[in-house]
């Protein structure tokens, strides 16, 4: 049995019906995972070892049925995640403004908090948030999102110490622009996408299959002393001024 090899383990993930999500649930189920996929949306994943839940991240009572019902859980990838509304912080609504905060960061919470007490009693398990470089990283009129994104950054790090003795890692990964269901009608514009891609040192945008990679690593015992740490996934975009 090598690192990559997840037979026998089961793995939560949400956002599993489209981009990032997508993406890990399939890299895990090629990997001999069993995947439970938690998406507002319908299943987009036909595979005799997934099984979809139509629900809301947001829905503690629905999530914990969900978690409560999985005889072992050994890792979550919490991909599930909206875009804000795009105006300047001091034209948000009030709910435009919880929006991304209730669905980004409570919402990895809420399924946090729900797999977390299921992880505790086998002293083990792997939890992957999914940030953004808008944690780090401003444009103007991102004010929910990026304070979602950098939420996620400090939740993740004080989760890790809370889960530390627990023998459970922590750990989260920073996408740049990627290719997925929330940005194709911005890069199918082939204006924007030039643009987007004369950012990004590595020079084309991310496919959702380059942030799994990633995710899987920090799934997989080959990171059992990583936790706490936010890693970037974005062609080298935060590294340069
Ligand atoms: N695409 C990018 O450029 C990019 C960059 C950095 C970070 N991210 C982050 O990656 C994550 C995945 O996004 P994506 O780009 O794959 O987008 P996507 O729209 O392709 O996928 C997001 C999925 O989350 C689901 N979802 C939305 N709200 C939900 C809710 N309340 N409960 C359950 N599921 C819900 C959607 O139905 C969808 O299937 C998000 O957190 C996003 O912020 C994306």
């Amino acid at each position: 049995m090598n690192n990559w090899d997840n037979n026998g383990k089961t793995f939560v993930v949400t956002g599993s019906s489209s981009g990032i999500g997508k993406s890990c649930a399939e890299s895990l189920l090629k990997s001999g995972a069993k995947v439970i996929g938690i998406d507002v949306s319908g299943s987009a994943i036909d595979d005799p070892s997934y099984t979809h839940h139509t629900a809301s991240v947001t829905d503690e009572e629905e999530i914990t049925k969900i978690t409560d019902s999985i005889p072992q859980i050994d890792g979550l990838v919490n991909a599930a995640g909206i875009w804000g509304s795009g105006k300047p912080f001091y034209e948000l609504e009030a709910s435009e403004w919880e929006r991304p905060i209730s669905v980004n960061l409570t919402g990895t919470f809420t399924v946090s908090k729900a797999v977390s007490r299921r992880m505790i009693p086998s002293k083990k398990g792997k939890i992957v948030n999914i940030s953004c470089i808008r944690s780090s990283i401003f444009r103007n009129n991102m004010a929910g999102y990026a304070a979602s994104k950098g939420g996620i950054v400090s939740l993740t790090s004080a989760m890790a110490l809370d889960l530390a003795p627990h023998g459970i890692q922590v750990n989260s990964v920073a996408p740049g622009f990627t290719y997925t269901g929330m940005t194709k009608a911005s890069f199918d514009n082939p204006e924007v996408r030039k643009q987007s891609e004369n950012l990004i040192p590595a020079g084309r945008l991310g496919m959702p299959e380059d942030i799994a990679g990633v995710v899987m690593f920090l799934l997989s015992d080959l990171s059992d002393y990583m936790t706490g740490t936010n890693v970037y996934a974005d062609g080298g975009y935060h590294i340069q001024k």
